[in-house]
């Protein structure tokens, strides 16, 4: 490639990743219960419900009806991969119909929404029969953002009395969930996943696969697949049906629409070898989702018992395998759904990680495969497993792996903001690592993106410490509620190291910056010790943690400097200084 042309792609490249980052939705303070979202929170949030077609409210895409209105439509689609093309003609239409997107919500909030409708229709020949619905749907949330009956609701069911119920899933995914401080209601689990989530999995998972072929030249034989009760509460179960996918079978719904089987999808259909997946669902998830969860290893069992060539039926060709390494028949071969033992939650592994006393890497795949090492499911001759201890099929079917996969589904919570994501996604994978021998790739899926779009681990780390961490529009944001704010700030940056030990997933820069930004900058420091002297202690220590663990190349003076900045912190904690 000449030498302008390798510039061009690489300053596009870099284009792309800016506006990522910049049109990310990230938090910009704590929620604060019985309290309202201010002005500039509904622009964002309206703007994100706005970019979705909403069929219920008769409403398409803002985003789809802007680019169709600045003939924009073609520049936008996405390629032939599924992915989003990198040409400057999309960066620039990305960013055109962004601005108008945004200008247009600014003027239905400072004036209302006929004058967003008109703006739209003069400066971007939106048809007003097209944007109305959108301002209507938009209209309602707003006002609901605006009210807020928390404490209310709250003190009415400390009383004992009715709270109205409403739908659990984050706003942008559900507008319905508003007003807040109601009774939140999951789903009917007998519906899981429902059709909306089934026609929904298949991009992803075709991405998923996309990516790991375009990376590794072949498919994944195995994946290790975390479930989570809430997300698939909130999605009705995409990833329960991202799951089914890659076994290559589907739902099957009895006349109450309850997904009562599973059918199996021809090769020629599925167009590609079905996938081997090892599942570790949630101590929440094996609770709400009993019979999916018997479902699961059934479509699991029923693949198994497929008589298809093993380069395309890679479940059947990896239980064989298992069945002839010598310590479990066919029938223990088939685990493949695992979570705690009954009455058990959680891996323990962010505990670990969180409490510094673990010496090897190992201890933490170790821990993670005796926490969730107990299978679900029915043995072939039909009794229910109820949790049967099986570290070691668990571990055999972990050394078949290839990458591992959690569907992201929120809005609200990304993989740095709490410590479960690198409990499940990152135990699982450091297990992986321990018995196949070799680090799988590790991808999520991302529903903040409005194409089906997977990202890898490091990518997602590397996004989320740009759009949150050094982002000083979230951390300000959290400072603003003093000391809950600097845990939260160092929560963060224990999650981050959550993804070194458990995945080596983070680049040296990320802690590099980090200590710039919230520590070796003195008024920042100042600060942080004056509002929490704990939280920012940990945070030092956890630096030093980083660097000691050799997560972190940094220089000998940066880490005599945290030493000392360490040692005044105890000793303002001690109340020496
Ligand atoms: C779940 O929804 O299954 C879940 C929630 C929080 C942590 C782990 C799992
Ligand atoms: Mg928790």
């Amino acid at each position: 490639m000449p030498l302008a042309g390798e510039r061009d792609r690489r300053v596009l490249e870099l284009h792309e990743r800016l506006l990522e980052i910049e049109q990310r939705l990230i938090a910009t303070g704590l929620h604060v219960f019985g309290r309202a979202s201010n002005r500039e929170q509904c622009a964002d949030l309206l703007r994100m419900v706005a970019s979705f077609d909403r069929p219920e409210h008769g409403a398409r895409s803002l985003i789809d009806l802007i680019a169709e209105g600045l003939g924009l439509r073609h520049e936008l689609a996405p390629g032939d991969n599924g992915d989003q093309r990198l040409t400057e003609a999309h960066a620039r239409a990305l960013e055109r119909v962004d601005t108008v997107a945004r200008e247009s919500i600014r003027r239905f909030i400072e004036s209302n929404a006929g004058d967003a409708v008109l703006w739209l229709e003069a400066e971007a020949n939106v048809r007003a029969e097209e944007s109305r619905p959108v301002f209507a749907l938009l209209e309602k949330v707003y006002a609901q953002l605006q009210t807020n009956e928390e404490l209310d609701s709250l003190a009415r069911a400390l009383r004992g009395e009715y709270v109205e119920p409403g739908p659990g899933a984050d706003v942008v995914q559900n507008p319905s969930v508003l007003p807040t401080g109601r009774n939140t209601h999951a789903v009917n689990p007998y519906a899981i996943p429902s059709a909306t989530a089934y026609a929904r999995a298949e991009p992803v998972v075709n991405q998923l696969l996309a990516r790991h072929v375009s990376e590794h030249g072949r498919h994944p034989r195995a994946l290790a697949f975390v479930l989570w009760g809430l997300d698939n509460i909130k999605t009705q179960g995409e990833g329960v049906a991202q799951a089914l996918h890659l076994l290559g079978v589907r739902p099957v719904r009895d006349a109450m629409n309850r997904v009562a089987d599973v059918e199996v999808i021809p090769l020629e259909e599925l167009g590609r070898p079905r996938i081997d997946v090892v599942m570790t669902v949630s101590g929440i998830f094996r609770d709400l989702f009993a019979a999916t969860t018997l479902l699961l290893d059934r479509a699991v069992r029923r693949v198994a018992a497929l008589d298809e060539p093993s380069e395309l039926n890679y479940v059947r060709a990896n239980i064989l395998a298992q069945a002839e390494e010598g310590d479990c028949d066919f029938d223990a071969a088939c685990l493949r759904v695992f979570s705690n033992a009954p009455g058990s939650y959680g891996t323990n592994v962010n505990f670990l990680v969180s409490s510094s006393e673990w010496e090897h890497e190992s201890a933490l795949g170790d821990l993670f495969v005796r926490r969730k090492c107990f299978a679900y499911g029915r043995d072939a001759r039909g009794r229910a497993l109820e949790g049967r201890e099986a570290p070691c099929a668990m571990r055999r079917a972990l050394a078949r792996v290839e990458a591992t996969y959690q569907n992201v589904d929120s809005f609200e919570i990304g993989i740095t903001d709490v410590d479960h994501y690198f409990e499940y996604l990152g135990g699982v994978t450091k297990a992986v690592e321990q018995h196949a021998e070799r680090r799988p790739a590790i991808y999520l899926s991302d529903a903040l993106a409005r194409e089906a779009r997977v990202r890898s681990l490091e990518e997602t780390v590397r996004l989320e410490t740009r759009a949150k961490t050094l982002n000083p529009k979230w951390y300000e944001g959290m400072l603003r509620h003093g000391f809950r704010g600097v845990a939260e700030i160092e929560n963060r940056v224990t999650n981050t190291f959550g993804w070194s030990a458990t995945a080596g997933a983070v680049d040296d820069w990320v802690y590099g910056e980090v200590a710039e930004t919230f520590v070796l900058d003195e008024e920042m420091l100042r600060r942080l010790s004056e509002l929490n002297t704990h939280s920012a202690r940990a945070l030092v220590g956890r630096l030093l943690e980083a660097e000691g663990r050799g997560y972190w190349a940094a220089d000998e003076a940066t880490v005599a400097r945290l030493r000392e900045i360490l040692a005044g912190l105890e000793d303002r904690l001690e109340g020496v200084a």
